[in-house]
């Protein structure tokens, strides 16, 4: 019956304490060995930022950024005010689908010509002083967000190490990203130096920093994490240098010489377990994962982030429907709403208010499923796709636990006599999802860290993240 079906789901999403600390375990030890190097390609790239330290908050000047790899393309001007404030102006536009798989020429000339269209709107005058000059001194500096794996040796330039999140765009992997924005912007003679690199987890990680005294009134502990649960997953922290043995030697030497201590880790944790080792798999996630351009590959995120919540729950309705159990008035696939036999056509958002209908005869879902997918509903066949978002969701959070606990015991970071830890976090799903944060700390709370552990770490959003953490980054570079 369809109530066993759903049961059955249930049972194969919990998330138990001793996975949750078995997979804390393992993060551990996969996160050391992306640390010492990048031989295998199934572990957790781990990458080097190039950024040696988080800011005061005393940083100071106006800068652009650029971000793209979330759901909209963003370009901002960032004043920061060195007083842990700042205003942001800023115009967001959507990725168009073909872009995504085009070539990179189509792609960075778009963004360039984004750029281009702010400077009109907000910087007139920039573009007008530095036509007249035609002398770079002028340029505007811009950090660069690029939410995807970079592989770096500086701040300013990193090869791109594969796409994830559904852009396929094979050439350019392996391409310096700085480059081809640059290229695209002296192009079309626009006065913007690329400055800076930095993956949006960076950006979170360094602007949550800047603004944390301003925020919660007074500090709650150092920033350690910057992390993302939006239509992606990733995270990065702050690591010594000793600790990071792929480093060439002489690039450490170099960095000590100047007085530098520690550099922030771009994990990629969307790779964590990519071997499946620890992680809650079913059948649905196999199918998921053949879906996607990148198959064996990321195979945390696509269990967590948005991008896969709702393809999760279609994947399962569609299985539900061709064992009989739902939308029998559909004889077969073919006969079935268009919507549901598409791949990604259901939204998580949605799910997020399936997630909370407490309503009687469930109006909202039903009205939402005709919307979204043109599928009419009975009332038991929406509770059970309540109790399937519910399932899905409560499995996102629980696991979503793991490498901010995992990160907390490799550094140490709660060692010492009342010591509490900021982790600041943005994307959609920890932001917008109704209940994901409280879920998530309740496991946190029975990780290793345990109830005093959780009750010691503080997580909040850092609004506009990364846009600020990009600034942040070109505000450091010479
Ligand atoms: C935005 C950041 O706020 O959040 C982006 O500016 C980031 O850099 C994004 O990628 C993640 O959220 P989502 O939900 O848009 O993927
Ligand atoms: C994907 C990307 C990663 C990014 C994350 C969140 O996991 O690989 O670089 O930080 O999404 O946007």
């Amino acid at each position: 019956s369809l109530q066993e079906a759903v049961k059955e789901i249930q049972s194969s999403f919990d998330v138990s304490q001793e996975v949750l600390q078995r997979s804390v375990d393992k993060f551990i030890e996969l996160a050391k060995k992306g640390l010492a190097s990048n031989e295998d390609k199934l572990g957790m790239p781990m990458l080097p930022a190039y950024v040696t330290q988080v800011p005061s908050g005393k940083e100071k000047g106006t800068y652009l950024a650029a971000d793209l790899g979330g759901t909209n393309f963003r370009v901002c001007s960032v004043h920061l005010k060195g007083d842990n404030t700042f205003n942001l102006v800023q115009q967001k536009s959507p990725i168009p689908a073909d872009m995504m798989v085009g070539t990179g020429d189509q792609l960075f000339a778009y963004l360039a010509s984004k750029i281009r269209k702010f400077l009109e709107e907000h910087h007139g005058d920039a573009l007008e002083a530095a036509h007249e000059t035609n002398s770079r001194a002028n340029y505007l500096k811009l950090g660069f967000t690029f939410s995807f794996p970079t592989a770096q040796h500086s701040l300013d330039s990193g090869s791109l190490v594969r796409w994830t999140k559904g852009f396929n765009i094979p050439d350019v992997v392996d391409q310096d990203v700085v480059q081809l924005l640059q290229k695209h912007l002296d192009a079309g003679k626009i006065p913007v130096h690329v400055a800076a690199l930095a993956n949006d987890t960076v950006g979170t990680l360094l602007s949550r920093a800047y603004s944390a005294n301003a925020i919660a009134g007074g500090k709650q502990g150092e920033t350690i994490i910057g992390a993302i649960f939006g239509t992606g997953t990733n995270g990065a922290y702050l690591e010594k240098l000793d600790n990071i043995k792929k480093l060439p030697e002489a690039v450490v030497k170099d960095l000590k010489a100047k007085g530098v201590t520690h550099m922030v880790i771009n994990t990629e944790w969307g790779s964590f377990d990519n071997r499946l080792e620890v992680l809650p798999t079913t059948k649905y996630d196999r199918d998921v994962d053949a879906l996607t351009a990148n198959p064996g590959i990321h195979l945390f995120e696509k269990r967590v982030s948005g991008m896969f919540m709702g393809e999760i729950l279609r994947n399962i309705l569609v299985d539900f429907h061709s064992r009989g159990l739902v939308f029998t008035q559909y004889p077969n696939f073919e006969s079935l709403p268009h919507r549901l036999r598409t791949p990604w056509d259901l939204d998580s958002e949605n799910l997020s208010l399936f997630e909370v209908d407490d309503s009687k005869d469930m109006k909202p879902t039903e009205v939402t499923l005709l919307q979204a997918l043109r599928l009419p509903t009975t009332l038991e066949e929406r509770q059970a796709i309540q109790a399937l978002t519910r399932a899905i969701s409560r499995r996102s959070a629980y696991i979503s636990a793991v490498p901010i606990a995992a990160i907390i015991m490799l550094t140490g970071a709660l060692e010492g006599h009342h010591i509490e830890v900021d982790i600041g976090v943005d994307g959609s799903v920890v932001e917008f999802y109704p209940g994901y944060r409280t879920m998530l700390r309740d496991a946190l709370a029975l990780t290793q860290i345990g109830t005093k552990g959780e009750r010691r770490t503080h997580i909040n959003i850092a609004k506009d993240g990364s846009g600020v953490g990009a600034a942040l980054c070109a505000s450091v570079s010479i």
